[in-house]
Formats: structure tokens, C-alpha cells, sequence
């Protein structure tokens, strides 16, 4: 046996030194953007990020919901792949449906339906607006509009029908199909409606386009798109079922795959990478991993992988360092593995981006990863938390949860990514609940400005910079300890975060 001189170190034993930071290092001069896939040194990946944040593969984590609301922000979710694959690849064509400009529409309602069943359908959604069409169904006769402000529960009787308190068409402004973005935004606004219905020559719905979009277009200047300005969208893949997973994938409009799987140092992934390059070439882009040394890197980039992803055991619902004694702490993982990134690179002209994958417990660890090399960081409890995530919203002791669980533990079963064959035998993950922390936009802005605010302590405008002149220091416990050792803090319910 072999032992590493060196401990296994976490994010949270780091801290920066900072650099001198000179007149231009603000942060509106600052990048975040990343590459995503495989290019060559010198040249700009086919596929980058504006913000180096992407979503885990995870049914907790990654819904279509999700997707496009970190899409909108930047960042890429990799829709989870512990699912039928029929499931997987309509979750992954939603997101490519769903425009920022003309939507498809997903709230529907027949005229006859009451009050009490459209107050339940917007409250599931949670959404204001329903569109009433004559059948109920998004290609409906377009008959009108029915928000939260048409009717309330103290002075409507909710047997009503929809069609006693909607809008009716008539009254309403509506748009023909082929109407550009731009017009139709300036309708809504002239309208004063929050949401213009496109109807098409029969007077059948098309597609609606809202007023809430157009704010968040834009509000959200950096999002991810693809070349027809759908939103990108990434979908994970196992080692079983990957001759019928991947076509489907590719076919419902996946921007990039990436190999779900806890322990990536192995052939089932090569074999996987291989079967993608021979079918698709370079057109299909797919991720391997988790890997925690320069060996596992260097398999996998050999083996055709667009990036690696980084981490074994960090997971705040990962209990497999305990299950089965495998894994390495976050931090000493990485700088490791950024070294055999950099020494490919030096040797093969090809540069493979790093993802580092969990065990980012506060926003500091995310500057840190990236300080370490990371080029971008998929995150699971961060993204758990927020209402666009799809677990569901609970109460506990009063306060608001969402509820977390790991893909290795008895509720998701997800036995494909533990090597565990048919079923899981053992689990490798905690089924839990994590603070509510409110919607994925405002706390998305502040952990930027957070990242963005180290870098430029650090003098660094882009990650490749931070990456090359950042200089880490472990620190002790005792270090820790002595902020507000003797402070008492004061209620923190106002507290900026
Ligand atoms: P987090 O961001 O610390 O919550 O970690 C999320 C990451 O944990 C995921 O991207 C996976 O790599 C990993 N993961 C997900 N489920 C499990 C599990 O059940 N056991 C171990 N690791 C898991």
C-alpha cells in the first residue's frame, strides 16, 4: 500500500492572501465566464459560462424549473439522469422550450373549470396568471386571461366558473404569430398586461410571452443560450444505459452530457466517452468523472472526456467516506488534480476544464475552489435551497425547509451512479432538509458579488488570473475561533448575508 505524505484537506482550512489590487480591478471589470468543454490552449472553449456555477445531478437539485431560472443567471444545470429516460429528455426539452421571449404555455384552464380549481392550479405553480383556452390545453381557442386578482376566496364563491371572473378575450390585447420580441414586449407594455397571448389566424393559442420575462431578460444580461437563444442545458448519463440515454438526450437538445457517477476511475466511463466520439464526434460534448488525483484526471482526459469533474465524499449528504472509506478532502483533491490539468495541458496543447463537485458549505469555499483552479463548481445544497429547486417546501419547528437528499440514499435508490449493480445495497447518502433560503436570483447575485469582491482582493478581473496568482494559506483552529469570540451577536433577522 501506498500512503500520501500530505492530509486531506477541505476548503474551510484555507484562507487568501491578498494581492495588490490595482485602479482597474473593479468589479464591473470583473469576469466570471468559464469554459465549460475540451479546447485548445489559446482558444475559446465551444461552450463557456458567464458564471462558473452549475447545478448536481441530482433529483433534488435539478428540475426544468431550476434549470432555467440558473440559465437565466449564467450559470448550467445538468438535469438528473436517475430517471426514466423518456422523463430525463422531456425534462431537458422543456428547458429547450421555454423560451425567454415567446413561451410555450404551461398554465392552462377550460372555462367551466371553478374558481377553487384554478386557485389550486396557480398555487401549485405558483404562478398569478392562468390562460383560459376552450379545452384547457396550451393550443386551446384563446378565451381569456384569469389572475390571483380576479377573484378571492372571501368574496367569490370558489364553485364559480372560470368563466364568471376571467378576462374575456375581447377585452384583452392579444398578438398574431409572427410578431417579433420586440413589438410584442412593447404591446404588453402599452397593454398594461402582464401576460400577451399570440393566437394564431384560428384564434388558437400559440404562445404567451410575459411581462416578468422581459424584466428578467433584462435584469439577467449574462444568460446561458444556445445559438437559436434557447436556454443551455446540461443532462446527465450513466454507464448502463448509455447506447439509448444519450440519443435521447442529444435528440431533445442537450447542450453538454456529463457521466453521473460517485468513483469515475474507470473503464465503464471510458468506454462510454468512447462510444460518444465514434458516434457524434466532437458534436456531442460529455464530462466524466468524479475523480481526486492527477491519475484519475489524466484516464479520463485520455479518454476523450470534455471535462473532469472533481470530488469524492464532500457532499453535505454524502456519507460514503464512512460507508466505504473512499474519498479525499475537497481542497487537497483538487490541487492535485489542477496540477496533472496544467501538466496535460503543457504536453498535449489540449486544455480539459475542471468541475469541482461538492463541499461548498459557504459562499467563501466557492471563491476558494476557483482560487484552486476549479474553472467551474457544481453545486447540490446550495441550489436545494431555493424555490426553483423541485423538492418539496416544509415546515420544521416552524421554520421553512426544503427537503435535501443524496442520490446514494434509500429515497433516490439511484444505483447507477454507486456501481452497486440493480439495486443500492447500502446507502451512500442522507435523506434530509436544508434552511429555505428564498429565490435562486437574489442569492445567485450576492454570492457573485461575494467571489467577485475576493478577486478583486486578490487583483485578479478573470479565473484564469485568480487561478495563476492566488496564494493560499492553511489556517488553524484557533484562528477561526477568535472572530466575535467575544461578541455577542444581535438578532441577525436583518442581517445582510
Ligand atoms: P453538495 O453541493 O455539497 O450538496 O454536494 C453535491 C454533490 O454531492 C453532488 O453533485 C454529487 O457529486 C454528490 N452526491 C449526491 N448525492 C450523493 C450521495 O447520496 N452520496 C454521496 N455523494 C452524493
Amino acid at each position: 500500500m501506498r500512503i500520501l505524505p500530505e492530509i486531506s484537506r477541505t476548503f474551510g482550512e484555507y484562507l487568501l492572501l491578498p494581492n495588490l489590487t490595482e485602479d482597474g480591478c473593479t468589479p464591473d471589470h470583473v469576469d466570471l465566464s468559464a469554459p465549460v468543454v475540451r479546447h485548445r490552449v489559446g482558444e475559446a472553449s465551444p461552450l463557456r459560462i458567464a458564471v462558473p456555477m452549475v447545478s448536481a445531478i441530482m433529483g433534488a437539485v435539478s428540475s426544468p424549473r431550476l434549470a432555467i431560472a440558473l440559465a437565466q443567471c449564467g450559470g448550467l444545470a445538468f438535469i438528473h439522469q436517475n430517471q426514466p429516460i423518456a422523463e430525463q429528455a422531456e425534462m431537458v426539452a422543456a428547458v429547450k422550450r421555454h423560451k425567454a421571449g415567446f413561451r410555450h404555455s404551461d398554465i392552462n384552464i377550460k372555462p367551466s373549470a371553478t374558481l377553487g380549481e384554478v386557485g389550486d392550479l396557480l398555487a401549485a405553480a405558483e404562478r398569478d396568471v392562468a390562460v383560459v383556452t376552450d379545452d384547457g390545453s396550451p393550443g386551446g381557442t384563446f378565451l381569456g386571461l384569469i389572475s390571483t386578482s380576479d377573484f378571492n376566496v372571501h368574496r367569490h364563491d370558489l364553485g364559480d366558473s372560470v368563466e364568471s371572473r376571467m378576462r374575456p378575450a375581447a377585452g384583452l390585447a392579444t398578438a398574431p404569430t409572427g410578431i417579433s420580441l420586440s413589438d410584442a414586449n412593447t404591446l404588453i407594455w402599452d397593454a398594461r398586461q402582464d401576460v400577451l397571448p399570440i393566437v394564431d389566424e384560428d384564434g388558437r393559442l400559440a404562445s404567451i410571452v410575459l411581462r416578468r420575462d422581459y424584466e428578467l431578460h433584462k435584469q439577467f444580461r449574462k444568460e446561458s443560450i444556445d445559438q437559436d437563444k434557447r436556454f443551455a442545458v446540461g443532462a446527465g448519463v450513466n454507464t448502463h444505459d448509455y447506447r439509448e440515454r444519450v440519443p435521447a438526450l442529444v435528440a431533445a437538445g442537450a447542450d453538454v452530457l456529463c457521466l453521473d457517477s460517485s468513483d469515475g476511475y474507470s473503464t465503464w466511463q471510458s468506454n462510454v466517452l468512447q462510444f460518444v466520439r465514434e458516434r457524434y464526434g466532437d458534436a456531442v460534448r460529455i464530462g466524466a468523472g468524479n475523480v481526486v488525483d492527477g491519475r484519475g484526471f489524466r484516464y479520463l482526459a485520455e479518454a476523450g472526456a470534455d471535462f473532469v469533474k472533481v470530488g469524492i465524499g464532500g457532499g453535505s449528504i454524502c456519507i460514503t467516506r464512512d460507508q466505504k472509506g473512499i474519498g479525499r478532502g475537497q481542497a487537497s483533491a483538487l490541487a492535485d488534480v489542477v496540477r496533472e490539468r496544467d501538466a496535460y495541458a503543457r504536453e498535449t496543447g489540449q486544455y480539459v476544464p475542471l468541475c469541482s463537485d461538492g463541499g461548498v458549505l459557504h459562499d467563501s469555499h466557492m471563491a476558494i475552489a476557483l482560487a484552486f483552479g476549479a474553472d467551474f463548481l457544481m453545486l447540490g445544497r446550495y441550489f436545494a435551497r431555493y424555490e426553483e429547486s423541485p423538492s418539496p417546501l416544509v415546515r420544521v419547528d416552524g421554520q421553512l425547509y426544503k427537503e435535501y437528499w443524496g442520490e446514494g440514499s434509500q429515497r433516490a435508490r439511484n444505483a447507477a451512479r454507486y456501481g452497486q449493480g440493480k439495486t443500492l445495497v447500502f446507502e451512500e447518502g442522507v435523506d434530509g432538509y436544508v434552511p429555505f433560503a428564498g429565490s435562486l436570483y437574489d442569492n445567485v447575485s450576492v454570492t457573485l458579488a461575494k467571489i467577485t469582491s475576493t478577486m478583486i482582493s486578490c487583483g485578479s478581473t478573470t479565473l484564469r488570473q485568480f487561478h495563476e496568482t492566488a496564494t493560499a494559506v492553511e489556517v488553524s483552529h484557533q484562528s477561526y475561533l477568535q472572530n466575535s469570540e467575544d461578541v455577542r451577536l444581535r438578532d441577525r433577522a436583518n442581517a445582510i448575508v
